[in-house]
C-alpha cells in the first residue's frame, strides 16, 4: 500500500505578492486550473487505486478550509493533519508517519512537496512504482534530477553503486544546500543529482531513522500526536507540545546522515532513482516564467496585460490593466494591495522584501 503524504506548510515568500502568509503559493493556481496542491494530487491519478490510499495532507491550521475545499473539489476523501505552527519538514513527515502507525499500518509513504510542477506524469508514476518496490524492502528512496546549474537552494545527491538495472543507485553522499563553489564542483564532477524533494519510505523506516538521528524531534512529535484531537477529516495535534518541537528539515535531520562522512550507524539504505519528467520547483518568479507558455518575444502575460516592445517579461495582473513598454527581463505583478517590479536576475531577493515587511510592517 502506498500512502501519499503531501507537505503543504511552506509560505512561498519568494512569490510575493501573489503568495501570502494567509494564502501561500501551493494553494494558488499558476498553470491551468489546478492549484499546485491539486496538481500534486492529480499527479497520482491513474496509479492503481488498489495500491494507493487517499492522500494525507500535512499543513498549517490556518489553511485547513482552503485545503479541505481543494480536496473536495477533486472528489478526494483525504485526511488533513494540522500543525499549529510550522516546524519544517522533519516534524511534518513524523506526524504523517505517526498517523499511519495509529491506523495500524506500515505503508510506504510517498512524500511530496506541494509546490512542484511535473510535466510528464507517466514518467513520474513509473518512478513512483519503482521506488515503492525498493521502499517496501526498507530503503529510503529519493528522486534525482540532472542538474543544469550550480543552484544552491537544493540538496545534492552523489550516486554510488548501481543497485538494479532500472537506474537505482545507492546514495554515496547527500549534501543539503551547498554553497556556490561546492555546487559548482559537484556539477563538474558529474555524478551528482539534485534532490527533487520527493521521498519514498515506509512509515516505520522513517520513525526508526529519526529515533537514531533526532530522538528529540520524535519525542516532541509523539507527545503532540498523543494529545491530538480530530473532527471530520481534520486531525489537530496538541499546540503546546508541538510548539516545543525543534525545527529541522528531512534533509538535514536524516538524509545527510544516511551515508558519507556524517553517516550514522543503523540507518537504512539510501537510494537515488533518476527522475526525468519535466520537474520544476516553482520557487521564485524566474522559475514560473520558465515553465509558463510564452509569446514569440519570450513574454508571459496573465490577466489584463498589454505589452509593447517587451522581451522576456512576465506580466501578471489580478485586476487592473497592466501595461509595459520597451522593457526586458522584468517581472511585474499587480495585486489589489501591492505591486512588484523585479529584474528576472533578482527574483530570489523578493524574500528580502517579505522579511522587511514582517519587521517594518
Ligand atoms: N506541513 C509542513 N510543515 N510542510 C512544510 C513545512 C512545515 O513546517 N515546511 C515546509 N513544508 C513544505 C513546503 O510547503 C514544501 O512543499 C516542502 O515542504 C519542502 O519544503 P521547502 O521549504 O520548499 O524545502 P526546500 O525547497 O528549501 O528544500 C527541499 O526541496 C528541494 C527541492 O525543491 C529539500 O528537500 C531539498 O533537498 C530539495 O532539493
Ligand atoms: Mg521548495
Amino acid at each position: 500500500l502506498i500512502q501519499p503524504v503531501v507537505l503543504s506548510g511552506g509560505s512561498g515568500t519568494r512569490l510575493w505578492p501573489l503568495s501570502r502568509e494567509k494564502y501561500p503559493k501551493q494553494l494558488l493556481s499558476f498553470v491551468g486550473q489546478d492549484s499546485l496542491l491539486q496538481a500534486t494530487l492529480r499527479r497520482l491519478e491513474g496509479i492503481d487505486g488498489a495500491t494507493c490510499a487517499p492522500p494525507l495532507v500535512v499543513c498549517n491550521d490556518e489553511y485547513r478550509f482552503v485545503v479541505a475545499e481543494q480536496l473536495r473539489l477533486m472528489g478526494l476523501q483525504g485526511r488533513i493533519v494540522l500543525e499549529p505552527v510550522g516546524r519544517n519538514t522533519a516534524p511534518a513527515l513524523t506526524l504523517a508517519a505517526l498517523a499511519a502507525r495509529a491506523a495500524g499500518d506500515d505503508p510506504v509513504l510517498l512524500v511530496m512537496p506541494a509546490d512542484h510542477v511535473v510535466s510528464q506524469v507517466a514518467a513520474f508514476q513509473e518512478c513512483v512504482r519503482h521506488a515503492a518496490r525498493l521502499a517496501q524492502n526498507g530503503a529510503v528512496v529519493t528522486f534525482g534530477i540532472t542538474p543544469d546549474r550550480p543552484e544552491t537552494g537544493y540538496g545534492y545527491i552523489q550516486a554510488g553503486a548501481a543497485l538494479d538495472a532500472g537506474g537505482a543507485c545507492a546514495i554515496a553522499r547527500f549534501v543539503e544546500k551547498p554553497d556556490r563553489a561546492t555546487a559548482e564542483g559537484y556539477l563538474k564532477q558529474g555524478n551528482y543529482s539534485w534532490n527533487s524533494g520527493v521521498f519514498v519510505l515506509r512509515a516505520s523506516v522513517w520513525l526508526n531513522a529519526l529515533r537514531l538521528c533526532r530522538p528529540d524531534i520524535l519525542e516532541a512529535c509523539e507527545a503532540a500526536w498523543n494529545k491530538s484531537t480530530s473532527d471530520l477529516s481534520f486531525v489537530r495535534v496538541d499546540a503546546e507540545a508541538f510548539a516545543a518541537c525543534p525545527s529541522d528539515s528531512i534533509d538535514y535531520a536524516v538524509m545527510e546522515r544516511l551515508a558519507g562522512a556524517q553517516a550514522v550507524e543503523g540507518l537504512p539504505q539510501g537510494v537515488v532513482l533518476p527522475l526525468s519528467a519535466g520537474w520544476s520547483d516553482v520557487g521564485a518568479w524566474d522559475a514560473l516564467w520558465q515553465i509558463l507558455p510564452k509569446d514569440e518575444a519570450g513574454n508571459v502575460s496573465q490577466g489584463r496585460v498589454m505589452l509593447q516592445d517587451c522581451d522576456d517579461t512576465l506580466a501578471y495582473s489580478s485586476g487592473r490593466l497592466l501595461a509595459c513598454v520597451g522593457v526586458q527581463g522584468l517581472v511585474v505583478v499587480e495585486t489589489p494591495d501591492a505591486v512588484l517590479v523585479v529584474d528576472q536576475r533578482h527574483t530570489q531577493d523578493v524574500k528580502k522584501i517579505v522579511d522587511r515587511l514582517k519587521r517594518e510592517g
